[in-house]
């Protein structure tokens, strides 16, 4: 049985839909869980869906991940721009580390151009509206499927 593929979702995403939608879009996180649902489906893909407003809760759930996914797609929101914390936990990760945002944060504020997620991310993907997150599945399958002997 191969492990499920986590995707981690920062503080205020469980806004998504009412959340300064000009910047982040209309859909749901439950829309967004439902697109990746789906690519995963496809794929042949297991995923593990989580949001938090906690930073403690998103390091325990990678914490998880390190004996228990294959792979880790993590929006961490604000915390992409604060969190050694997040930083430190997914440097324990082995398996590929996906780093998305619905925005992109190098057209907005100077303080989103810092990313601490950036140094232990395998790809990263932003700017693409929710569109990002079955891409992102889309490409966490590939980079399984390259590793398979
Ligand atoms: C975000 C970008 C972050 O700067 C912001 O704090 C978020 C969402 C995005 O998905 O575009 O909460 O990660």
């Amino acid at each position: 049985m191969s492990k499920p593929v986590l995707i981690l979702n920062g503080p205020n995403l469980n806004k998504l839909g009412t959340r300064q939608p000009e910047i982040y879009g209309h859909a749901t996180l439950k829309d967004v869980e439902e697109m990746c649902q789906k690519r995963a489906e496809v794929r042949g893909l297991e995923i593990s869906f989580h949001q938090s407003n906690s930073e403690a809760e998103i390091i325990d759930w990678i914490h998880d991940g390190i004996e228990g996914c294959s792979g880790i797609i993590i929006n961490p929101a604000a915390f992409t721009h604060t969190s050694v914390a997040i930083l430190d936990a997914l440097n324990i990760i082995s398996q590929p580390i996906i780093e998305l945002h619905i925005s992109n944060p190098h057209k907005r504020e100077s303080f989103r151009r810092v990313s601490y997620i950036t140094y232990a991310a395998t790809a990263s993907i932003c700017g693409l509206g929710v569109n990002g997150y079955p891409i992102a599945v889309d490409a966490m399958a590939d980079m399984l499927d390259a590793k398979r002997p």
